[in-house]
């Protein structure tokens, strides 16, 4: 008998929206092959439904130190209950693609833990499991190419029909007929003007990106939509030579205002980046926008809950305040729906070809390596008119930026400060570029009454005892988290006694980017917290001042017996810095010491160093 076809389930756990993507683009790839699609958050699907699904595709990202995304958290928990028997899945089929970065040392954790966890409650996989990785020039796009196209024809040859004439046939793009997911409504200015009058300004600031956010077709978490506090900048400062050719840092110093927000060393602060005000004004004339005009969004699907309680916006703030204008790469959907739009028929053929297998390598060339912005893209093709509608949804989220604290609240009780790097690169074809973030907070003025909407995280560093030594280990801005523990425990020192710090710091040029020298280097003489007189060291790499490379790792080598003798004691260790390859250069430097230092074979130092990690004694809190 011939089986009806099957909708396809895709559940996904995405923490900033890149599984959703992923799990969107698999979505819209089985449509087009004729196969309808079910695509759920795993926080919307109740787990006990498993056993009577036929497939299930899992899309789940990896955040941080290998955490599961938030949205999973409950359908993990269901999966782990101790009587879930061996059999419970039997007959479930499954496939799981993972988002990672490989410069975390658990990459893709979270995934891989799925799968083994499906396999042992007795589901068989479909194909193996896919890896996405974010160190991929192209992203976790590399991965799921191949990995989709081995999952459809799989899929086809299972039980089910979910490819009415098989997973080759492709519906033509010019025959889908896509619809947005939001629709956008449009006030009357004085029906609405008494709603939007609001307290002080500060107030009214943070009550505006409240209200921006939630409309916005991304979900950011619901608890962040409204920022925690707005920060006054007070400082900010070079911390690197102007002659240098290097990367430039800044020390920022900011202020609370009005609210004081408690946090503890080793924390992390979110900031809102506010955009060029050029981009956006050339984003909404592109688009024939009109700024003042007042909107409200509505996503279809819960519209009319959402009707009554949306308080309508300026649509050049709500621009401001969420869509990414000027962000690099937007994603190939954007390219597929600019082909809908676009008139000129050249324009047309090239978006088509674009998104067709043929011209994936193309697309990348022209989008990916070359980091066009949404608004080079569009001006590119100028016959394309998208709708409000679609450009809201497409184009990417200003998304906020993660920055070790780099003080101690004991110190500077009303304030907060960050070491900041500023991300300038070149394209392959030598254009210019700049981090939003980091670059628009190098240029502003303290003079100039600034105010910034953070948020704060926990970090993955969490706040040693007093009585545990330390070693720390960070290169670059790497330091910034340790110049708070070092403050913190030189308060710590005036009260009682403290363990001993040894901090392997590492920089180009003693001369260009040494950053935060004399602080350290007072803190190593007249019993500071880093001097050899309290037990410590502090330890400086230069890696560019003589012909051969000198890092972090070849000072913990040169020290090796005191590294082994503070481990012996107890130490935790503390890794920050940037995430391509110290992270694990690092691991590695610290399994030859322990080796080295006890007669251990390199096996039981790894083993060694993974209780550490298990005790919570070894931190890495890294970033690219
Ligand atoms: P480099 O740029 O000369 O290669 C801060 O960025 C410091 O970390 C720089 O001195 C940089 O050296 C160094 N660094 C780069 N890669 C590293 C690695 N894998 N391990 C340790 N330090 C590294």
């Amino acid at each position: 008998m011939e089986e009806r076809p099957k909708k396809l389930l895709i559940l996904y756990a995405t923490q900033t929206g890149n599984a959703l993507d992923a799990a969107e683009r698999m979505g819209r790839e089985a449509e087009r092959r004729g196969c309808s699609v079910h695509l759920l958050s795993l926080d919307q699907y109740d787990a006990s439904c498993l056993p009577q699904e036929g497939a299930v595709i899992f899309v789940v990202s990896t955040t941080g130190q290998g955490d599961t995304p938030d949205s999973m958290k409950g359908f993990w928990k269901y999966l782990l209950q101790r009587n879930l028997s061996r059999q419970w899945l039997e007959g479930l089929n499954y496939a799981v693609f993972g988002l990672g970065d490989s410069g975390y040392q658990k990459f893709n954790f979270v995934v891989k833990k799925l799968d083994r966890r499906l396999l042992d409650l007795g589901a068989t996989p479909i194909v193996e499991r896919g890896l996405g990785d974010d160190q991929h020039p192209s992203g976790y796009e590399a991965a799921l190419d191949p990995w989709m196209l081995s999952l459809w024809n799989m899929l086809n040859t299972i039980n089910y029909k979910y490819f009415p004439s098989g997973p080759d046939f492709l519906i033509p793009y010019e025959n889908l007929i896509a619809q947005p997911k939001i629709r956008i409504m449009y006030h009357d200015i004085d029906k609405v003007d008494s709603q939007l009058s609001t307290g002080s300004d500060l107030n009214h600031i943070e009550l505006q990106i409240e209200r921006a956010r939630k409309m916005s077709a991304v979900k950011y978490s619901l608890d962040k939509n409204r920022p925690d506090c707005i920060l006054k900048l007070v400082k900010n400062q070079p911390l690197t030579k102007s002659s240098s050719k290097d990367k430039e840092v800044h020390h920022f110093e900011f202020e609370f205002v009005s609210s004081t927000i408690e946090y503890e060393v080793g924390d992390v602060l979110e900031i809102l980046p506010s955009q060029n005000p050029a981009a956006v004004d050339a984003f909404l004339l592109r688009c024939n926008l009109d700024p003042e005009a007042f909107i409200t969004v509505h996503p279809l699907e819960t519209e009319n809950q959402l009707l009554d309680t949306q308080v309508p916006i300026k649509l050049k703030t709500f621009v401001e305040l969420t869509m990414d204008v000027a962000s690099a790469s937007p994603r190939r959907y954007f390219f597929e729906v600019m082909s809908m739009f676009a008139t000129a028929e050249h324009e047309k053929e090239r978006l088509q070809y674009f998104v067709s297998p043929e011209g994936r390598d193309d697309l990348y060339q022209y989008n990916q390596r070359e980091r066009r912005t949404v608004l080079e893209v569009l001006e590119d093709f100028p016959s394309v008119q998208m709708p409000f509608e679609w450009l809201v949804q497409l184009v990417p989220p200003l998304k906020t930026r993660a920055f070790s604290i780099s003080s101690s609240p004991s110190v500077h009780p009303n304030q907060v400060h960050l070491t900041v790097s500023v991300v300038l690169w070149t394209t392959p074809f030598k254009r210019n570029r700049a981090g939003l973030c980091s670059s628009w907070l190098a240029k502003l003025d303290p003079e100039q009454r600034v105010h910034v909407p953070v948020w704060f995280q926990k970090g993955s560093l969490r706040p040693p005892p007093p009585s545990l030594p330390l070693i720390l280990v960070g290169p670059g801005t790497g330091c910034a988290p340790f110049r708070g523990f070092i403050e913190e425990r030189a308060i710590q020192s005036l009260i009682g006694s403290t363990a001993p710090v040894m901090f392997f710091f590492g920089c180009r040029n003693e001369d260009n980017d040494f950053l935060y020298k004399e602080f350290w280097l007072s803190h190593s003489q007249n019993n500071g917290v880093l001097s050899e007189a309290k037990g410590g060291g502090f330890y400086v790499a230069f890696s560019r001042d003589q012909p051969q490379k000198v890092y972090v790792q070849h000072k913990m080598r040169e020290h090796s017996h005191k590294v082994w003798n503070f481990l012996s004691e107890g130490a935790a260790i503390y890794v920050a810095g940037s995430s391509t390859k110290m992270p694990s250069d690092v691991l590695l430097a610290f399994e030859e010491i322990i080796s080295k230092e006890s007669g251990l074979p390199q096996e039981s130092a790894v083993r060694w160093l993974r209780a550490l990690e298990k005790a919570g004694k070894y931190h890495v809190e890294a970033w690219s």
